[in-house]
């Protein structure tokens, strides 16, 4: 009986071959960014327990009441969850591992989230973030440094027109005092509310103010706001972050409405986005966290950090994706099995020596249809060791799509096992110079 199919589970993604460069240039390019700012990787576990999502994030979020992967481990009762976001378990890290105990430190990460949400595009219920956090920084320099790490990771990627977002929660008390505000405007207008709102009226005040409702638009722009309520700290830390932006030339929209969707953030709280991704349009979220620390059991010291969506980074790089396509292989050797196959494998070693990408023809199949996949594999030069080539120990170099006539192997020609690797490598290198004098 023929088996029933298995498929991938709902908003979780494969990435297949076709796209891997894509993803391979995003990460290359955005590690060099964080590291000309003095980050440093870290990398933590996908399963955390359950506590440390809840206190951190906090229990009257969208993400801990209804996104998490929560589940028992059957072995030892424990509560555990997939993490939903990175910052929590950073932080965990830090204190766990006394990272911060003799200097502050800049962060990054990059890997699987998970959150059940309702799969549409760019939202998906596993995601990839990469993320960065400055532990131990209280200035609104290092907030500004990352928002301009994040600009300069734009202008690298050139993945067009992105508006930054800047709002300032300023700190407890005061968003105590806004929150009372809120509570009591919100009141007075009761029966403008819809139900989410109305259920989030006295657990969580601040999301009404996110909402997508068009029918309460008017009514929460009109909301008492945040930055109404900043005390003089605060608002000195808001201004002198504005002054930093001005100063480096980075555009952006204060919007007194913006509130994030996790309880951890103060002072400074900012979002990319961009028009091109349809709703979904939030490239990278965040801002400054200076009581989550202590939250979680450490000794008080400030943090600030952002994650990237790289589902939606990439989506806007997708058109760029030709640019990024890069060729299997440079060498494809061909071989006619037995005694033939073992120099062919000497061969293909020699290459490799010699820092070139191989595939060595697995199986058994005429040469004409090796050299078919040799064609089809993108590769510039084909290997042959046919039974002659074998006895002789030179195999046959022969060029697939050299198009200077001059070029060496476009007569093809035998080259000794020894010699193979570097003569390869230097005609690669030649070419690929033709070719970029050719372009000038
Ligand atoms: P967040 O705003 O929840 O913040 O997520 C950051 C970014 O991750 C979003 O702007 C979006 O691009 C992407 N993202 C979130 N959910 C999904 C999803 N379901 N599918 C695809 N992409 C998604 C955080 O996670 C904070 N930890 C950021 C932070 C770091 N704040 C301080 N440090």
């Amino acid at each position: 009986m023929k088996k029933e199919k298995l498929a991938a589970i709902r908003g979780m993604n494969d990435l297949l071959p076709a796209e891997a460069p894509l993803w391979e240039a995003f990460e290359a390019r955005t590690i060099d960014v964080l590291r000309a700012y003095g980050y440093q990787q870290i990398r933590t576990p996908l399963v955390e327990h359950t506590a440390l999502f809840a206190r951190g994030i906090g229990e009257v979020t969208d993400i801990v009441e209804k996104e998490m992967y929560s589940f028992v481990d059957h072995l030892n009762g424990e509560q555990l969850t997939l993490r939903p976001e990175a910052t929590a378990s950073v932080v965990r890290a830090c204190i766990e591992h006394n990272l911060l105990y003799d200097a502050p430190r800049r962060l990054w990460y990059m890997g699987p989230m998970f959150r059940h949400e309702r799969p549409q595009r760019g939202r998906y219920r596993q995601f990839h973030q990469v993320g960065a956090e400055a532990l131990g920084f209280a200035g609104p320099d290092v907030d500004a440094e990352q928002i301009l790490m994040l600009k300069r990771l734009w202008d690298v990627l050139e993945i067009g027109p992105v508006r930054l977002e800047l709002n300032s929660l300023g700190d407890a008390e005061e968003r105590a005092a806004h929150r009372a505000a809120l509570v009591a405007y919100f009141e007075q207008h009761g029966d403008e509310l819809d139900a989410d709102a109305r259920r989030r009226l006295h657990s969580n005040p601040l999301r009404i103010l996110d909402t997508k409702n068009p029918a309460m638009q008017s009514l929460v722009a009109q909301a008492p706001r945040m930055i109404d309520y900043l005390g003089e700290k605060s608002r000195d830390h808001f201004e002198r972050l504005q002054e930093m932006l001005a100063v480096a030339g980075i555009e952006f929209t204060i919007n007194p409405r913006l509130v994030r969707g996790l309880d951890y953030y103060n002072l400074t709280v900012y979002e990319w986005v961009t028009d091109r991704l349809g709703a979904q349009g939030t490239i990278c979220g965040g801002g400054r966290y200076d009581p989550l620390i202590e939250m979680l059991g450490g000794r008080p010291a400030p943090g600030c950090g952002f994650a990237i969506g790289v589902e939606r980074v990439i989506e806007l790089l997708r058109e760029a994706l030709p640019e990024f396509a890069r060729p299997v292989c440079d060498v494809y050797v061909l071989h006619q099995g037995g005694a033939t196959l073992t120099v062919a494998m000497r061969a293909a070693e020699r290459l490799r020596d010699a820092g070139l990408d191989v595939i060595l023809h697995a199986g058994e199949a005429s040469l004409k249809a090796q050299m078919k996949r040799a064609d089809a594999s993108g590769a510039e030069y084909a290997v042959i060791v046919g039974e002659t080539e074998a006895a002789e120990g030179r195999p046959m170099v022969k060029a697939l799509r050299s198009t200077q006539t001059t070029a060496p192997f476009v007569q093809q020609r035998q080259v000794a096992l020894a010699e193979l690797g570097q003569a390869v490598a230097t005609a690669i290198a030649a070419d690929g110079n033709e070719e970029i004098s050719g372009k000038n």
